[in-house]
């Protein structure tokens, strides 16, 4: 056999090179070139190729998708676990992630075969994890098992609905020269998953770990090798957890999931506006409530701001879950088309519960909470308001208005400032609908509130 020349692989973009080069010519990155020894594995395909079928032939074999069992994952993946499907499951250490998938291997368990494979614990610790869950009486079969090659046998062999890695950064391919967690393991092994499931209808659940910055540890290319790619987030020392979608082939992105960490593991939050709606009793300035729509539903969340009178130097902008950019831009606005001038004043502005709100319904909600401040007024706490705000002072309307001011119906409030044209067109019982076309005018109306 002809020895083997060494290739290199890119540690960002998992790109083949032949030879060292400081810049990787794929990505472009500097110094993520690192040798491999060159992959002995098999060019060609090692599942028989398959004749094509008539796609009518194909749909009607549909496989149905499996319920994990915790509906708020199900959402995030689409509306279950599609069979044959890859998913990788990235989060922060300790955050959760063995706990929710052992939790889901259990609730699949019960109906068909589920091998759960470890190879960070050992299976004492996973069975005590599992008591612990008070699912210890479930039928998933688990295995401490690093290497690929005999964890994809057994996966075959059991022929199971779902098979659980935990984590791609411990399993080790024997076709591959180096070590667990290296470039050209993780490349490897996840497509080697990849086939397997493919060629199985298995669905394959990989946990991942994270880097600092948050993003899956590995090339980049693992998240085009998976169909779905999961995060699993915290605000640091909160109980809750959100389940986010960033890539889904079987599922519209940026779904949200909610969970509270329990002792007795994850446990489904089903009216998460609660979470972010823990208010004080008393209405305190510079406070209001907003509904957003993220995660696919309406939410709705606190805003808070705090305006102080500059001490020294360069105003401070700080904006925690929102555009700092975007807040710059509304204080000009305000600065301009409301008469509200803050730029001898410090800036600070939150999305309380740790939640990042991309879209542009706070602008309003957040000026609101900036004049309530800046003026040492409280608004009512019976308020809540959403709508964008634009560079001419005008208010513009945000999508899904009548679900948001549902959901601020469901949730007891009894009055809205909104858009003009997000004025639902009937009246909706308990809530006083006010709608505004500039900003000055909204201003004003929940002003006239608290007078
Ligand atoms: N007795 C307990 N009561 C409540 N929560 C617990 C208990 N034991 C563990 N936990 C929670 O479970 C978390 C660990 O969960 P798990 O092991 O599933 O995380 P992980 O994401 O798989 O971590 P790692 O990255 O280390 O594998 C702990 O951080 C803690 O929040
Ligand atoms: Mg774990
Ligand atoms: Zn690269």
């Amino acid at each position: 056999m002809a020895r083997a020349s060494p290739i290199f692989l890119c540690s960002a973009c998992g790109g083949e090179t032949l030879k060292w080069q400081g810049q990787c010519p794929q990505c472009g990155d500097w110094n993520t070139l690192e040798q491999a020894a060159a992959a002995q594995r098999p060019r060609a395909p090692r599942v028989p190729l398959a004749p094509p079928r008539p796609l009518e032939v194909i749909t009607a074999g549909r496989m149905e998708r499996l319920a994990s069992g915790q509906e708020e994952l199900d959402r995030v993946m689409g509306g279950g676990i599609v069979p044959g499907s890859v998913t990788l499951l990235g989060g922060d250490p300790g955050i959760g992630k063995s706990t929710l998938l052992l939790q889901v291997a259990a609730h699949i368990a019960g109906t068909s075969g589920v091998l759960y494979a470890s190879g960070e614990e050992s299976v004492a610790q996973i069975a005590l994890r599992a008591q612990r869950l008070g699912i210890e009486g479930t039928r998933v079969e688990v295995v401490a098992e690093s290497g690929l090659e005999a964890l994809v046998e057994l996966a075959s062999q059991r022929q199971g609905a779902l098979l659980v890695v935990d984590s791609i950064q411990t399993i080790q391919s024997g076709s591959v020269g180096t070590s667990a967690g290296a470039v050209s393991q993780l490349r490897e092994c996840t497509a080697e998953l990849v086939r397997f499931a493919k060629s199985t209808a298995t669905a394959v659940i990989v946990i991942g770990h994270v880097t600092k910055e948050g993003t899956l540890a590995g090339p980049r290319m693992l998240e085009h090798l998976v169909d779905t790619v999961l995060y699993f987030e915290s605000e640091a020392g909160s109980r809750y957890r959100i389940v986010r979608a960033t890539k889904n082939r079987f599922g519209a992105v940026n779904e949200l999931g909610f969970f509270a960490m329990t002792e007795s593991g994850l446990r489904e939050v089903r009216n998460p506006s609660a979470i972010f709606l823990a208010r004080a009793p008393e209405p305190a300035a510079g406070s209001i409530v907003m509904v957003t729509r993220e995660g696919g539903r309406p939410l709705l969340i606190e805003l808070q701001a705090l305006v102080d009178r500059m001490r020294f130097g360069a105003p401070r902008r700080v904006a925690q879950g929102l555009d700092a950019n975007r807040l710059a831009m509304l204080l000009a606005v305000m600065n301009r088309h409301a008469g509200l001038s803050l730029q001898e004043h410090d800036v600070f502005v939150n999305a309380v519960g740790g939640i990042q709100i991309s879209e542009t319904g706070w602008d309003l909600p957040v000026a609101m909470a900036l004049a309530s401040s800046l003026q040492d007024r409280a608004l009512p706490n019976t308020v809540i308001c959403f709508g964008e705000v634009g560079l001419t002072g005008e208010v513009r309307p945000v999508a899904y208005g009548e679900e948001r001011l549902r959901e601020a119906q469901k949730q007891g409030f009894q009055v809205a400032v909104v858009p003009r044209e997000n004025a639902p067109r009937r009246p909706l019982e308990g809530l006083r609908v006010i709608a505004a076309s500039r900003l000055a005018e909204a201003l004003e109306a929940i002003f006239s509130l608290s007078r």
